[in-house]
């Protein structure tokens, strides 16, 4: 029989997970806590489980002298310093992927709700105003869908964009022969980033937050983008720099934008008032399926993990 771990849950996961989690070890649930609460659970803990929404830095490796595995339930590692937990035998699993369909329907989402104004729409209609001419958009068919980064995410949205009858460029990090071979027969082209900026309606941005994505998007990028083109970004804030954005919007250089990044993340409150911008919570991953599919897989590699196994999405 599995010794009694104790599992803390720092960000919401499914409560079926929870439930069956709950039957072997025992769990503490403290969403999003400040460091100093951090550092004290952890104390504790055989099991950290993350989403996107709270750090796990080194001194929070360090002080889990018991702790075994980082849990992430998403598919990045950006909030989890990495080189601790190799330092300190801390097993970290991810699940890569799982949550692809449900980001990509959200940029859709986005991408209509930018482009057709309907936040703005709905604020005016409750609002009792009616200014149609202002909420004029383009259709999306036709249109020229930029995807930045084509893992399982950005490859959904650019199936999506196809089924919507848009042409369909794509940036990716390391070409092969064989990658642009599919891609020819999906009807996407392969082009440099550069070219993407400048020849697309709607650029998505759809990469991990890595030390080399940061900021991959600046004023540089963004003055390359025709000013009727929209931003999207599906990934994480820092993939963006909200400065430059924030000045590309205001002063017309481009349509719009939709951002799905967290609260704190937006460095740049302004970007909330403007009505070309359309902001919603970093919940891509949040739909029901996904989250169902997250837990169970995340309840799976935990008790591998926790019964001296390796995690099947092992990170390091
Ligand atoms: C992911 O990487 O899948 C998401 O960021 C998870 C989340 O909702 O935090």
């Amino acid at each position: 029989m599995t010794y009694r771990a104790r599992v803390v849950v720092l960000d919401p996961v499914s409560a079926d997970a929870l439930a069956d989690l709950g039957r072997d070890h025992d769990i503490t649930v403290r969403i999003q806590p400040a460091h100093e609460e951090l550092l004290e659970l952890a104390a504790d803990a055989d099991a950290l489980v993350v989403r996107s929404g709270v750090r796990i830095t080194g001194d929070v490796i360090r002080r889990g002298s018991r702790l075994k595995v980082v849990a992430r339930a998403g598919s990045g590692t950006d909030n989890i310093d990495l080189a601790a937990c190799r330092e300190a035998g801390v097993q970290v699993f991810n699940l890569p992927g799982v949550s692809a369909p449900a980001v990509a329907e959200l940029a859709l989402g986005l991408m209509l709700a930018v482009t057709r104004n309907i936040a703005l729409a709905d604020r005016q209609v409750r609002g009792g105003a009616w200014n149609k001419p202002q909420l004029a958009g383009p259709v999306l068919h036709g249109r020229v869908l930029g995807v930045v980064g084509l893992g399982p995410i950005g490859s959904h949205i650019a199936g999506l964009g196809l089924a919507l009858g848009m042409r369909v460029l794509a940036a990716v990090e390391r070409p092969t022969p064989e990658r642009d071979e599919e891609l020819r027969l999906r009807h996407i082209e392969r082009v440099p980033l550069d070219d993407l900026l400048s020849r697309s309606d709607i650029v998505c941005l759809a990469v991990p937050l890595t030390a080399g994505t940061k900021n991959l998007v600046g004023a540089a990028e963004l003055a390359r983008m025709h000013p009727r083109s929209y931003l999207i970004n599906v990934s994480r804030g820092g993939v963006v720099d909200e400065e430059a954005l924030l000045a590309a919007l205001t002063s017309g250089a481009l349509a719009g934008a939709g951002l799905d990044v967290h609260g704190r993340e937006s460095g740049t409150p302004a970007l909330g008032a403007l009505d070309n911008v359309v902001l919603t919570p970093h919940i891509g991953a949040t739909s029901t399926d996904a989250q169902e599919r997250v837990g169970r897989l995340l309840v799976d590699d935990l008790r591998s993990v926790l019964a001296g196994a390796d995690a099947t999405n092992r990170v390091c």
